[in-house]
This record gives structure tokens, sequence and C-alpha cells, in this order.
């Protein structure tokens, strides 16, 4: 199909919370035809003067779009939103945006597949406000076909989505890892910042003189991911032993000014329990072992 073909394919909208209304609200500024649904009546708000129309049920819903998007709260709800329309579904694509596990996202897709309907999961990386931007991530798992079909479609909820997988399980993955990331950086960054408020500097004033350092810290990534990968730990420099006196300090010096010490803490013991498994030597990627135990 052509880009302009596609710009004008019918697009469904099942779930109308922040997320699903800007979501609508990014098919209507594409120029796609967009149907919505919501539980709760009376939630389309501006959409419908924008050029919504409004589905009595889902299974109208579903009937008036060849893509169909669904966006609520848990996976169970989205099959159980569907069902109603399971006989309408085949030959459509559904794209579901609604966050869960990798298992609760299989299952969906499993049920959608064995309607007759190719199926997309989405796992999207930025607050309702940022969809639509160029610089927005959405990592898209499923049907390859499907993806590409609607790429053009796809492009109008955040320019940098990207197909990571055949497998719908793996979008939600690469986000969990994105966010687990986030918060163990900022947790990181929090305790730092309470340290330095116990000495009365602020937290961008650090980052004024040390923001260099920090952003740094990113460039480790690559070289890291390669060890976990190979599984090879070897450290010409910076092994666990150097990493255990500095973080011991940090544990004291929190304990001193009455900060809370139990975040370097825990990493002193991940440390010091390596060491203990006489891997002195390795590098800090050595620690993965710790986290892949069952
Ligand atoms: N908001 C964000 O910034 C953001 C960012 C990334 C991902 N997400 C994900 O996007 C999805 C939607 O989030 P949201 O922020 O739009 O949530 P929300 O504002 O709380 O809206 C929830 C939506 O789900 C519907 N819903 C909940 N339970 C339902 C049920 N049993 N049957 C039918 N509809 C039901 C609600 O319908 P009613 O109006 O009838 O209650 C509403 O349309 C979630 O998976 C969320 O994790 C959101």
């Amino acid at each position: 199909m052509t880009d302009a073909a596609e710009n004008t394919h019918t697009v469904t909208v099942i779930g109308l919370g922040e997320m699903g209304h800007a979501l609508a609200g990014a098919f209507l500024d594409g120029g796609h035809p967009t149907t919505v649904w919501n539980r709760t009546a009376g939630k389309a708000g501006d959409l419908a003067a924008r050029g919504a129309r409004s589905a009595p049920d889902v299974r109208e819903a579903v009937a008036a779009g060849r893509l169909v998007v669904v966006s609520v709260k848990g996976n169970d709800t989205v099959q159980r939103l569907l069902e109603p329309a399971a006989g309408t579904l085949g030959g459509r694509t559904v794209l579901n945006l609604t966050d869960g596990t990798s298992a609760e996202v299989r299952a969906v897709a499993d049920w959608v597949t064995a309607q007759g309907a190719e199926y997309l999961h989405g796992q999207i990386m930025t607050i309702a406000p940022g969809i639509g931007h160029a610089d927005s991530v959405v990592f898209y798992g499923g049907s390859e076909p499907a993806y590409d079909r609607h790429r053009t479609t796809l492009r109008l909820l955040g320019g940098r989505g990207r197909l990571v997988a055949a497998d719908p399980g793996v979008p939600v993955l690469y986000g969990m890892a994105v966010h687990g990331t986030m918060w163990g950086t900022l947790n990181g960054f929090l305790h730092a910042a309470a340290l330095l408020a116990s000495e009365g500097i602020e937290a961008e004033r650090f980052l004024d003189g040390a923001g260099a350092s920090v952003s740094a810290l990113l460039s480790f990534l690559p070289s890291i991911a390669a060890e976990v990968d190979r599984g090879e730990h070897a450290a010409p420099y910076g092994a666990l032993r150097h990493h255990l006196p500095s973080v011991e300090d940090l544990v004291r010096e929190s304990r001193a000014r009455g900060v809370d010490a139990e975040l370097p803490g825990f990493t002193r013991d991940l440390v010091a329990a390596a060491i203990e498994g006489g891997y002195a030597d390795d590098s800090y990627s050595r620690l993965v072992d710790h986290f892949g135990k069952p």
C-alpha cells in the first residue's frame, strides 16, 4: 500500500483515557477517519469536534477500523472487551498499546490471532503529551507485514517507533529494561542529592560542576553490555576490588550525615559477595550473575 492510501485508512481507538485520547488525536491529525469507543460515555471531549465518530459499542467500533487500537488498563480487560467483537476481527490489525507483562501480552496476541486478525503490541515510552513528537519512542512487536503496512500511521504516534521483534512479548521487556535502568539511575541520583543537601549543596549546583561526569556514565554501557553478552568480565582497570573501598566510603559518609544508607549498602553487599566469590579482579559487569540468579 502506498503512503497516500494508508493515510486514508480507518482507525478505531478503544479506550479514551489520558493515553487513548492522545492516540486518537494523533490519528485525526494525520488525516485518518477515526472511530472511538470508551466504557464511560462522554470522554471523547474535543475529539468529536475534530472529526472523530463515536461508536455505540465495541463491536461497531471494531467494524469501523482496519487498524484497531486498544489503550485501556490491564490486558485481561483488552481480551474481555474484544470478545463480543471476535467475529468482526478477521482481516484487521489489532494494535494493543496496553501495558502488562510479556506473558499477559502474549496471551492477548494468541487470542487475537486465533480470531483471524494480525497482532501488534506497542510499548509506549513517552507520556501522553509526547504522542506525535518526532523523538518519541514506541517499541513494537508482532506481525512484520502488519507493521510494514501501517508504518506511516504508526509514525504519527512517535517518530522513533520501531519493530524490535516478531514476538509481541519482547517490546514489553524493552520497556521494562529502560524503566529499570531509569529507576536505578534516579535512585542513585536522589541518594546523591540527599547526601549533597546534607552539606547545603543544591543538586543543580552539583550538576553544573559534575554534569559531564554523570553523563559520561552512559558511555560505559556498550562495554558493559558486551561483557554481559560474552560472559567475559576480565577488567584491566576498575575491578571490583577497587569499587569496594569507594562504596564503603559512601556508606560511612551517608551514615555519618544521617542520610539513608540502604541503597549504597545494597551495592556494597553485592560487590563484597562477588569478591568473596573469587571475582575481585573482574569488572562490575560480573554482578549480572547476582541478578540472573533464580
Ligand atoms: N498516560 C500515560 O502517560 C501513559 C504512558 C505510557 C503508557 N500508558 C499506558 O496506556 C494505557 C492506558 O493508560 P491511560 O493513562 O490512558 O489510563 P487512564 O487515563 O487511567 O484511562 C484508563 C482507560 O482504560 C479504560 N478502562 C479501564 N478499565 C476498564 C474496563 N474494565 N473496561 C473498559 N475500559 C476500561 C478506562 O475507561 P473509563 O473511562 O470508562 O474508566 C479508560 O479509557 C495503560 O496501559 C498505561 O500503562 C500510559
